[in-house]
C-alpha cells in the first residue's frame, strides 16, 4: 500500500498504476489519462491527494495532473452519491426531455444543481445517496431519454418515470 498525505491506494491498485506507465516507456506523461482513470473508477472521484499521488508517479508538478481533471469533464473533484445518476444531454435525449428529466430528479432528491459547471459537474443530495450529472451521448439514441445510474443502464426515463426510477435505488438501499 502506498501513502501519500493520507491518501492510501491499495497495492493491487498501484500495481496497475505502474504496469500502465510501463505502456508509455518513452514518455510516463502519457499515462495521465489511465491513471486518472483507475483511481475515479476506484475511489468514485480525484481528490487532491490523489491528484498528488498521480503526479508524484509520473514525476510531474501537480498542476500539471490537476490540469487534465479541470479540463475534462468526466473526472470529478467531488465524492458522487450512493447512487450516481448520469443523465444523456445529447440532442435525441435533450428533444425527449433528458433536461426535464434531471430538473424532475433534482426536484425529487433535492439536489441542487447551480453551483455545478465545467470543472465541477456533479451535484450530491443533501442526504449524499443520490448525485447526478449531465452526461454526453451514452449510444442509445433511439431509447432516448436515456441515463445510467452506477453501471446500470436505463432507457425511455421520461419525467414521470424519475420517480419509479428512484424508489428502486431507495428500496436497494435499505
Ligand atoms: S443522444 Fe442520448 S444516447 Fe445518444
Amino acid at each position: 500500500m502506498s501513502d501519500c498525505e493520507n491518501f492510501s491506494v491499495p497495492a493491487e491498485l498501484e500495481a496497475e498504476a505502474d504496469k500502465r506507465i510501463t505502456h508509455y516507456p518513452e514518455n510516463k506523461r502519457s499515462a495521465v489519462l489511465p491513471l486518472l482513470h483507475l483511481i475515479q473508477h476506484h475511489f468514485g472521484f480525484i481528490s487532491e491527494p490523489a491528484v498528488k499521488w498521480v503526479a508524484a508517479k509520473l514525476d510531474l508538478e501537480p498542476i500539471k495532473v490537476l490540469e487534465v481533471v479541470t479540463f475534462y469533464p468526466g473526472f470529478r473533484q467531488e465524492a458522487p452519491g450512493k447512487f450516481h445518476i448520469r443523465v444523456c444531454r445529447t440532442l435525441s435525449c435533450a428533444m425527449g426531455g433528458s433536461y426535464e428529466l434531471m430538473d424532475k430528479l433534482c426536484e425529487l432528491t433535492g439536489i441542487d444543481r447551480s453551483k455545478t459547471s465545467h470543472s465541477n459537474p456533479i451535484a450530491v443530495s443533501p442526504c449524499g445517496n443520490f448525485s447526478v450529472e449531465f452526461a454526453e451521448c451514452l449510444a442509445s439514441c433511439g431509447t432516448a431519454p436515456v441515463c445510467m445510474v452506477n453501471d446500470d443502464f436505463h432507457e425511455a426515463i421520461t419525467d414521470d418515470k424519475a420517480a419509479d426510477l428512484l424508489k428502486q435505488y431507495k428500496n436497494d438501499n435499505q
